[in-house]
Protein backbone atom coordinates (compact mmCIF):
# COMPACT_ATOMS: atom_id res chain seq x y z
CA UNK A 1 0.00 0.00 0.00
CA UNK A 2 0.70 3.46 -0.86
CA UNK A 3 1.07 6.07 2.01
CA UNK A 4 -1.09 9.13 0.86
CA UNK A 5 1.65 11.81 1.90
CA UNK A 6 -1.99 14.09 2.46
CA UNK A 7 -5.22 13.46 2.84
CA UNK A 8 -7.37 14.78 0.29
CA UNK A 9 -10.85 14.69 -1.02
CA UNK A 10 -11.96 13.82 -4.50
CA UNK A 11 -12.47 18.04 -5.09
CA UNK A 12 -8.94 18.47 -4.40
CA UNK A 13 -9.31 19.52 -0.91
CA UNK A 14 -6.45 18.63 1.77
CA UNK A 15 -8.22 17.69 4.96
CA UNK A 16 -5.64 19.19 7.58
CA UNK A 17 -8.39 19.36 10.48
CA UNK A 18 -9.94 16.91 12.86
CA UNK A 19 -12.46 17.92 15.41
CA UNK A 20 -13.16 15.45 17.93
CA UNK A 21 -15.70 15.08 20.01
CA UNK A 22 -15.31 13.90 23.28
CA UNK A 23 -18.85 13.66 24.82
CA UNK A 24 -22.54 13.71 23.44
CA UNK A 25 -23.48 15.34 27.37
CA UNK A 26 -23.76 18.90 28.02
CA UNK A 27 -24.72 20.79 31.38
CA UNK A 28 -26.77 23.52 29.56
CA UNK A 29 -29.60 23.44 27.08
CA UNK A 30 -28.99 25.32 24.63
CA UNK A 31 -32.19 25.09 22.98
CA UNK A 32 -30.50 25.45 19.53
CA UNK A 33 -28.04 22.75 19.90
CA UNK A 34 -29.84 19.97 21.93
CA UNK A 35 -33.33 18.14 21.89
CA UNK A 36 -35.49 20.23 24.38
CA UNK A 37 -37.17 17.05 25.69
CA UNK A 38 -34.81 14.70 27.55
CA UNK A 39 -32.21 14.39 26.29
CA UNK A 40 -30.90 10.11 25.43
CA UNK A 41 -27.02 9.99 26.26
CA UNK A 42 -25.16 7.34 24.60
CA UNK A 43 -24.57 5.15 26.90
CA UNK A 44 -21.31 4.81 28.23
CA UNK A 45 -19.75 1.86 26.12
CA UNK A 46 -20.75 3.66 22.85
CA UNK A 47 -18.24 5.95 23.61
CA UNK A 48 -14.88 6.10 22.75
CA UNK A 49 -12.42 6.22 25.44
CA UNK A 50 -9.46 7.96 25.97
CA UNK A 51 -7.04 5.03 24.97
CA UNK A 52 -9.17 4.67 21.28
CA UNK A 53 -9.42 8.66 20.61
CA UNK A 54 -5.54 8.77 20.92
CA UNK A 55 -4.84 5.83 18.84
CA UNK A 56 -6.89 7.53 16.03
CA UNK A 57 -5.41 10.85 16.41
CA UNK A 58 -2.50 9.10 16.21
CA UNK A 59 -3.16 7.54 12.81
CA UNK A 60 -5.21 10.65 11.67
CA UNK A 61 -2.26 12.80 12.81
CA UNK A 62 0.52 10.46 10.51
CA UNK A 63 -1.68 11.82 7.08
CA UNK A 64 -1.30 15.08 7.74
CA UNK A 65 -4.06 16.39 9.83
CA UNK A 66 -2.01 19.00 11.68
CA UNK A 67 -4.73 20.67 13.45
CA UNK A 68 -7.27 19.44 16.72
CA UNK A 69 -10.14 20.31 18.41
CA UNK A 70 -11.52 18.77 21.14
CA UNK A 71 -15.14 19.53 21.27
CA UNK A 72 -18.45 17.82 23.10
CA UNK A 73 -21.00 18.01 24.15
CA UNK A 74 -19.19 19.69 26.59
CA UNK A 75 -15.62 18.43 26.62
CA UNK A 76 -15.26 18.85 30.00
CA UNK A 77 -17.53 17.33 31.41
CA UNK A 78 -15.38 13.94 30.65
CA UNK A 79 -13.25 13.18 33.62
CA UNK A 80 -9.28 13.82 33.59
CA UNK A 81 -9.51 15.71 30.73
CA UNK A 82 -6.24 17.52 30.81
CA UNK A 83 -4.55 13.77 30.40
CA UNK A 84 -6.14 13.43 27.17
CA UNK A 85 -5.20 17.12 26.07
CA UNK A 86 -1.11 16.09 27.47
CA UNK A 87 -1.67 13.05 25.36
CA UNK A 88 -3.35 14.44 22.22
CA UNK A 89 -0.33 17.47 22.34
CA UNK A 90 2.28 14.96 22.48
CA UNK A 91 1.76 13.42 18.86
CA UNK A 92 3.99 14.28 16.78
CA UNK A 93 2.45 16.39 13.77
CA UNK A 94 0.04 18.58 15.87
CA UNK A 95 1.02 21.69 15.36
CA UNK A 96 -2.46 23.43 16.88
CA UNK A 97 -4.83 21.84 19.49
CA UNK A 98 -7.72 23.57 20.83
CA UNK A 99 -10.78 23.24 22.55
CA UNK A 100 -14.63 24.37 22.71
CA UNK A 101 -16.21 24.58 25.72
CA UNK A 102 -18.99 26.73 27.48
CA UNK A 103 -16.47 27.81 29.99
CA UNK A 104 -18.41 26.72 32.97
CA UNK A 105 -15.91 24.41 34.40
CA UNK A 106 -13.35 26.81 33.33
CA UNK A 107 -12.08 28.46 36.50
CA UNK A 108 -9.98 26.65 38.40
CA UNK A 109 -8.79 24.87 35.63
CA UNK A 110 -7.89 26.86 32.51
CA UNK A 111 -4.01 27.06 33.67
CA UNK A 112 -4.08 23.40 33.96
CA UNK A 113 -5.13 22.90 30.48
CA UNK A 114 -2.68 25.03 28.91
CA UNK A 115 -0.22 23.23 30.88
CA UNK A 116 -0.89 20.49 29.46
CA UNK A 117 -0.25 21.28 26.06
CA UNK A 118 -3.96 23.01 24.92
CA UNK A 119 -2.79 25.87 22.90
CA UNK A 120 -5.84 28.05 22.54
CA UNK A 121 -9.63 27.90 23.71
CA UNK A 122 -13.28 28.96 21.93
CA UNK A 123 -15.98 29.57 24.16
CA UNK A 124 -19.54 29.19 23.29
CA UNK A 125 -21.65 32.76 24.32
CA UNK A 126 -24.91 34.18 22.89
CA UNK A 127 -25.77 36.38 25.09
CA UNK A 128 -24.35 39.01 27.39
CA UNK A 129 -27.10 39.66 29.98
CA UNK A 130 -27.83 37.42 32.65
CA UNK A 131 -32.24 36.59 31.42
CA UNK A 132 -31.23 35.88 28.04
CA UNK A 133 -28.47 33.89 28.78
CA UNK A 134 -31.02 32.09 30.82
CA UNK A 135 -33.60 31.72 28.16
CA UNK A 136 -30.95 30.45 25.38
CA UNK A 137 -29.00 27.90 27.78
CA UNK A 138 -31.87 26.88 30.09
CA UNK A 139 -29.57 28.05 32.92
CA UNK A 140 -28.96 30.91 35.24
CA UNK A 141 -24.87 30.93 34.77
CA UNK A 142 -23.86 33.72 33.26
CA UNK A 143 -21.60 35.00 36.20
CA UNK A 144 -19.34 31.32 35.89
CA UNK A 145 -19.23 31.54 32.63
CA UNK A 146 -17.67 35.02 31.81
CA UNK A 147 -15.07 34.19 35.27
CA UNK A 148 -14.54 31.22 32.66
CA UNK A 149 -13.23 33.36 30.03
CA UNK A 150 -11.09 35.77 32.47
CA UNK A 151 -9.46 32.68 33.61
CA UNK A 152 -8.80 31.50 30.26
CA UNK A 153 -7.32 34.80 29.51
CA UNK A 154 -4.89 34.66 32.97
CA UNK A 155 -4.28 31.54 31.45
CA UNK A 156 -2.75 33.00 28.05
CA UNK A 157 -4.76 30.52 26.33
CA UNK A 158 -4.53 33.12 23.34
CA UNK A 159 -6.49 34.26 21.70
CA UNK A 160 -9.35 33.40 23.67
CA UNK A 161 -12.23 33.38 20.88
CA UNK A 162 -16.65 33.65 21.92
CA UNK A 163 -18.43 31.94 19.45
CA UNK A 164 -22.18 33.63 19.17
CA UNK A 165 -24.50 32.32 17.36
CA UNK A 166 -27.06 35.13 15.75
CA UNK A 167 -30.61 34.61 15.97
CA UNK A 168 -33.05 37.52 14.56
CA UNK A 169 -35.12 39.06 17.31
CA UNK A 170 -33.17 36.59 20.19
CA UNK A 171 -29.90 38.21 20.87
CA UNK A 172 -29.62 39.90 17.33
CA UNK A 173 -29.48 43.63 19.22
CA UNK A 174 -26.48 42.64 21.19
CA UNK A 175 -24.08 42.68 18.54
CA UNK A 176 -22.77 45.78 19.33
CA UNK A 177 -22.50 45.09 23.11
CA UNK A 178 -20.53 41.69 21.97
CA UNK A 179 -18.21 44.14 19.97
CA UNK A 180 -17.31 46.07 23.02
CA UNK A 181 -17.10 43.34 24.82
CA UNK A 182 -14.28 42.08 22.63
CA UNK A 183 -12.51 45.59 22.73
CA UNK A 184 -12.76 45.62 26.81
CA UNK A 185 -11.42 42.00 27.06
CA UNK A 186 -9.08 41.89 23.70
CA UNK A 187 -10.48 38.24 22.33
CA UNK A 188 -12.27 37.79 18.93
CA UNK A 189 -15.72 37.66 19.09
CA UNK A 190 -17.47 35.38 16.14
CA UNK A 191 -20.84 35.67 14.84
CA UNK A 192 -21.87 32.47 13.56
CA UNK A 193 -24.88 32.42 11.58
CA UNK A 194 -27.45 30.13 12.89
CA UNK A 195 -27.28 26.44 10.92
CA UNK A 196 -30.01 23.95 10.40
CA UNK A 197 -28.39 21.51 12.63
CA UNK A 198 -31.22 21.02 15.58
CA UNK A 199 -33.21 18.28 13.89
CA UNK A 200 -35.69 20.71 12.46
CA UNK A 201 -36.98 21.88 16.01
CA UNK A 202 -36.19 25.84 15.92
CA UNK A 203 -34.21 26.48 12.83
CA UNK A 204 -35.91 28.97 10.37
CA UNK A 205 -34.68 30.93 7.80
CA UNK A 206 -36.35 34.58 8.81
CA UNK A 207 -33.54 33.86 11.93
CA UNK A 208 -30.70 33.96 10.20
CA UNK A 209 -29.10 36.88 10.90
CA UNK A 210 -26.77 37.61 7.47
CA UNK A 211 -23.22 38.31 9.48
CA UNK A 212 -22.80 41.11 6.87
CA UNK A 213 -25.89 43.42 8.44
CA UNK A 214 -23.95 42.63 11.96
CA UNK A 215 -20.84 43.94 10.83
CA UNK A 216 -22.32 46.93 9.21
CA UNK A 217 -24.09 47.97 12.51
CA UNK A 218 -20.91 47.56 14.25
CA UNK A 219 -18.80 49.11 11.82
CA UNK A 220 -21.19 52.31 12.61
CA UNK A 221 -20.12 52.55 16.31
CA UNK A 222 -16.94 51.14 16.03
CA UNK A 223 -14.65 51.69 12.47
CA UNK A 224 -13.38 48.06 11.51
CA UNK A 225 -10.84 47.57 9.10
CA UNK A 226 -10.29 44.02 7.40
CA UNK A 227 -7.61 41.42 8.74
CA UNK A 228 -6.33 39.88 5.92
CA UNK A 229 -5.66 36.18 6.88
CA UNK A 230 -3.31 33.37 4.48
CA UNK A 231 -5.53 30.66 5.81
CA UNK A 232 -8.16 30.00 2.99
CA UNK A 233 -9.86 27.13 5.01
CA UNK A 234 -10.75 29.89 7.99
CA UNK A 235 -14.55 30.14 8.43
CA UNK A 236 -14.44 33.21 10.01
CA UNK A 237 -14.01 36.49 7.95
CA UNK A 238 -12.50 38.74 10.09
CA UNK A 239 -12.30 42.50 11.63
CA UNK A 240 -10.41 44.68 13.60
CA UNK A 241 -10.65 48.10 15.04
CA UNK A 242 -9.83 51.07 13.71
CA UNK A 243 -8.89 52.76 16.69
CA UNK A 244 -6.70 50.17 17.18
CA UNK A 245 -8.08 48.69 20.15
CA UNK A 246 -7.12 45.33 21.01
CA UNK A 247 -9.60 42.35 20.07
CA UNK A 248 -11.56 41.05 16.97
CA UNK A 249 -14.94 40.78 15.55
CA UNK A 250 -15.17 37.56 13.18
CA UNK A 251 -18.49 36.73 10.69
CA UNK A 252 -18.77 32.67 9.92
CA UNK A 253 -21.37 33.24 7.64
CA UNK A 254 -22.10 29.59 6.36
CA UNK A 255 -25.92 30.11 5.29
CA UNK A 256 -25.21 33.47 3.07
CA UNK A 257 -21.86 33.13 2.00
CA UNK A 258 -20.85 29.18 2.15
CA UNK A 259 -17.17 28.62 2.84
CA UNK A 260 -16.89 24.33 1.57
CA UNK A 261 -14.71 25.17 -1.56
CA UNK A 262 -12.05 25.62 0.93
CA UNK A 263 -13.25 23.31 3.64
CA UNK A 264 -10.11 21.03 5.39
CA UNK A 265 -11.76 19.54 8.37
CA UNK A 266 -13.76 15.88 9.64
CA UNK A 267 -15.35 15.19 12.21
CA UNK A 268 -15.18 12.11 14.74
CA UNK A 269 -17.84 11.76 16.60
CA UNK A 270 -17.93 10.77 21.26
CA UNK A 271 -19.65 7.87 19.76
CA UNK A 272 -16.82 6.97 16.63
CA UNK A 273 -18.42 7.86 14.01
CA UNK A 274 -16.45 9.98 11.20
CA UNK A 275 -18.40 12.35 9.54
CA UNK A 276 -17.06 14.46 6.44
CA UNK A 277 -19.38 17.39 6.80
CA UNK A 278 -21.35 19.20 9.03
CA UNK A 279 -24.38 18.12 7.01
CA UNK A 280 -23.69 14.28 6.18
CA UNK A 281 -25.98 12.19 5.43
CA UNK A 282 -24.06 9.55 6.58
CA UNK A 283 -21.35 8.55 9.04
CA UNK A 284 -18.62 6.30 8.93
CA UNK A 285 -18.36 3.77 11.69
CA UNK A 286 -14.50 3.33 12.81
CA UNK A 287 -15.75 2.65 16.28
CA UNK A 288 -16.30 -0.88 14.74
CA UNK A 289 -13.16 -1.29 13.20
CA UNK A 290 -10.76 -0.33 15.88
CA UNK A 291 -12.64 -2.60 18.42
CA UNK A 292 -12.63 -5.34 15.61
CA UNK A 293 -8.58 -5.39 15.66
CA UNK A 294 -7.64 -3.48 12.75
CA UNK A 295 -4.50 -3.03 11.70
CA UNK A 296 -3.18 0.79 11.70
CA UNK A 297 -3.05 0.08 7.53
CA UNK A 298 -6.51 -0.72 7.66
CA UNK A 299 -7.32 2.10 9.64
CA UNK A 300 -5.58 3.99 7.20
CA UNK A 301 -7.30 2.78 4.07
CA UNK A 302 -10.23 3.37 5.95
CA UNK A 303 -10.08 6.94 6.39
CA UNK A 304 -8.61 7.41 3.23
CA UNK A 305 -11.33 5.60 1.38
CA UNK A 306 -13.90 8.06 3.88
CA UNK A 307 -12.30 10.98 3.16
CA UNK A 308 -12.73 10.35 -0.81
CA UNK A 309 -16.51 10.76 -0.25
CA UNK A 310 -16.58 14.21 1.64
CA UNK A 311 -19.48 15.95 0.15
CA UNK A 312 -18.59 19.18 -1.92
CA UNK A 313 -21.06 21.38 -0.23
CA UNK A 314 -23.63 21.82 2.26
CA UNK A 315 -27.10 22.55 0.56
CA UNK A 316 -28.83 24.34 3.16
CA UNK A 317 -29.79 27.05 0.77
CA UNK A 318 -31.42 24.33 -1.77
CA UNK A 319 -35.19 23.33 -2.00
CA UNK A 320 -33.95 19.86 -1.50
CA UNK A 321 -32.45 19.93 1.57
CA UNK A 322 -32.91 17.82 4.34
CA UNK A 323 -31.30 18.79 7.90
CA UNK A 324 -29.14 15.99 9.59
CA UNK A 325 -30.74 13.58 12.16
CA UNK A 326 -28.26 14.22 14.66
CA UNK A 327 -28.08 18.01 16.50
CA UNK A 328 -24.83 19.90 17.09
CA UNK A 329 -24.22 18.11 20.42
CA UNK A 330 -23.47 14.83 19.59
CA UNK A 331 -22.16 16.15 15.60
CA UNK A 332 -19.57 18.45 18.03
CA UNK A 333 -19.19 22.03 16.81
P1 LIG B 1 -10.33 28.25 14.44
O1 LIG B 1 -10.19 29.23 13.34
O2 LIG B 1 -9.27 27.22 14.49
O3 LIG B 1 -10.50 28.87 15.77
O4 LIG B 1 -11.58 27.36 14.17
P2 LIG B 1 -12.97 27.72 13.51
O5 LIG B 1 -12.96 29.03 12.85
O6 LIG B 1 -13.38 26.53 12.73
O7 LIG B 1 -13.86 27.92 14.74
P3 LIG B 1 -14.69 26.96 15.58
O8 LIG B 1 -14.14 25.60 15.61
O9 LIG B 1 -14.89 27.65 16.86
O10 LIG B 1 -16.06 26.90 14.80
C1 LIG B 1 -16.89 27.96 14.91
C2 LIG B 1 -18.25 27.63 14.39
O11 LIG B 1 -18.23 27.69 12.99
C3 LIG B 1 -18.76 26.26 14.72
O12 LIG B 1 -19.35 26.21 15.97
C4 LIG B 1 -19.75 26.04 13.62
O13 LIG B 1 -20.95 26.71 13.96
C5 LIG B 1 -19.11 26.76 12.47
N1 LIG B 1 -18.31 25.85 11.67
C6 LIG B 1 -17.09 25.34 12.00
N2 LIG B 1 -16.66 24.52 11.04
C7 LIG B 1 -17.62 24.51 10.10
C8 LIG B 1 -17.77 23.86 8.87
O14 LIG B 1 -16.92 23.10 8.43
N3 LIG B 1 -18.90 24.11 8.16
C9 LIG B 1 -19.85 24.93 8.59
N4 LIG B 1 -20.91 25.10 7.80
N5 LIG B 1 -19.77 25.57 9.75
C10 LIG B 1 -18.68 25.36 10.50
N1 LIG C 1 -25.80 26.87 14.13
C1 LIG C 1 -24.60 27.47 14.28
N2 LIG C 1 -23.74 27.19 15.26
C2 LIG C 1 -24.12 26.29 16.16
N3 LIG C 1 -23.51 25.82 17.27
C3 LIG C 1 -24.32 24.90 17.83
N4 LIG C 1 -25.45 24.77 17.13
C4 LIG C 1 -25.35 25.63 16.09
C5 LIG C 1 -26.22 25.95 15.02
N5 LIG C 1 -27.41 25.36 14.86
C6 LIG C 1 -22.21 26.24 17.75
C7 LIG C 1 -22.27 26.84 19.14
C8 LIG C 1 -20.99 26.41 19.76
C9 LIG C 1 -20.48 25.31 18.91
C10 LIG C 1 -20.26 24.07 19.68
O1 LIG C 1 -21.42 25.10 17.90
O2 LIG C 1 -22.22 28.21 19.13
O3 LIG C 1 -20.04 27.43 19.78
FE1 LIG D 1 -17.10 21.73 5.08
FE2 LIG D 1 -19.54 20.67 5.13
FE3 LIG D 1 -18.92 22.82 6.59
FE4 LIG D 1 -19.15 23.01 3.98
S1 LIG D 1 -20.77 22.52 5.45
S2 LIG D 1 -17.55 23.92 5.20
S3 LIG D 1 -18.26 21.04 3.33
S4 LIG D 1 -18.08 20.75 6.82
Amino acid sequence: MILPVLLKDSYGRAIRDLRISITDRCNFRCFYCMPQEAMEWKPKPEILTYEEIIQLAEVFVSLGINKLRVTGGEPMLRRDLESLIERLARIEGVEDLAMTTNAHFLRGRAKALKDAGLNRITISLDSLTPDRFALLTGRNELTQVLDGIDAAIEAGLSPVKINSVAMRGINDDQAVDFARFAREKGVHVRFIEFMPLDNGKVWRREMVVPGEELRRRIDAVYPLERVKSENLSETARRWRFADGAPGEVGFINPVTQPFCGHCSRIRLTADGMIRTCLFSAVEHNIKQLLRDGASRDELIDFIAAVVEKKEDRHHINDPEFVQPLRTMSCIGG
